[in-house]
């Protein structure tokens, strides 16, 4: 499989290929993912509930984004890897969004980064494009902004909420994103977005018009609580399998069958004389 890069994502939406993106935090998940073909890999701030046990996406800091970043780049050898920039990182100015964008890249070794919300941040996305890192937009209900929604909403209900997403939409490609993830907008919604812009759109909770889909790697592996949002597909139930297999270990380390002779080592017959 080649490298996918934003160049690849741009093609399969002219082709009508579907993409098919995972988040990943860490090495060895980032490894699986690229190995099973994924086209893209998101560190997403949702690293603060699924890895650091938060409530929400709020107090993910730099310094936290860069560290996953650069465990997930030594694992991806064709998946495009995006981070996301968290809360704060980028809301007080161009500048701070390009310093922090190059931290991603430079430190984490990020080929993209990922910037929740509309036509308020085009001079960020714009900045940051200019200083060639390449921008996925984020629409919808964007979990950076859960304070001013009163919670994670289904957003774009209303025709003048709709009309701004796509105007949205229409002011973050102009200002260079190369993709934009659509979450838990309907999906006819979803599909007049990506019918209006030229860049993939990423859905999650939106519905199967988007160019592409994304999910939680937890969710959809059943590892993370019992907590199900409607539109995620448990495609395992990893979670169940860890803990069977955790107090399996447990039950033999107590039986004493754990570990048997084959997980041990031996010296030549006579090494240990006389120790003592
Ligand atoms: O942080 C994240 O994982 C995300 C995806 C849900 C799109 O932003």
């Amino acid at each position: 499989m080649k490298k996918q890069t934003v160049a690849t994502f741009r093609a399969a939406k002219q082709a009508g290929t579907k993409l098919a993106m995972l988040t990943a935090y860490d090495y060895s998940t980032a490894k699986l993912v690229d190995e099973a073909g994924i086209e893209g890999i998101l560190v997403g701030d949702s690293l603060g509930m699924t890895m650091l046990g938060y409530d929400d996406t709020l107090p993910v800091t730099m310094d936290d984004m860069v560290h996953h970043t650069r465990a997930v780049t030594r694992g991806a050898e064709h998946a495009l890897v995006v981070a996301d920039m968290p809360f704060m990182s980028y809301h007080l100015s161009p500048a701070q969004a390009v310093e922090n964008a190059g931290r991603l890249v430079k430190e984490g070794g990020a080929q993209a980064v990922k910037i929740e919300g509309g036509a308020q941040f085009a001079s960020e996305i714009q900045a940051i494009t200019r200083a060639s890192i390449p921008v996925m937009g984020h629409l919808g209900l964007t979990p950076q902004s859960i304070n001013a929604f009163g919670g994670f909403k289904v957003q774009g209900k209303t025709t003048q909420a709709a009309q701004r997403l796509v105007d949205d939409a229409r002011a973050i490609e102009a200002a260079g994103a190369f993709s934009i993830v659509l979450e838990c907008i309907p999906s006819e919604l979803a599909a007049i977005i990506t019918e209006a812009v030229d860049v993939p759109t990423i859905g999650i909770g939106s519905g199967a018009g988007c160019d592409g889909q994304i999910l939680v790697y937890q969710d959809m592996l059943g590892m993370y609580g019992n907590m199900a949002p409607k539109f995620v597909r448990r495609f395992a139930e990893v979670g169940d399998m860890m803990k069977t297999a955790f107090a399996d270990y447990r039950t033999a380390v107590q039986d004493g069958s754990f570990p048997a002779p084959e997980h041990t080592f031996a010296a030549p017959s006579g090494t240990f004389d006389g120790v003592n």
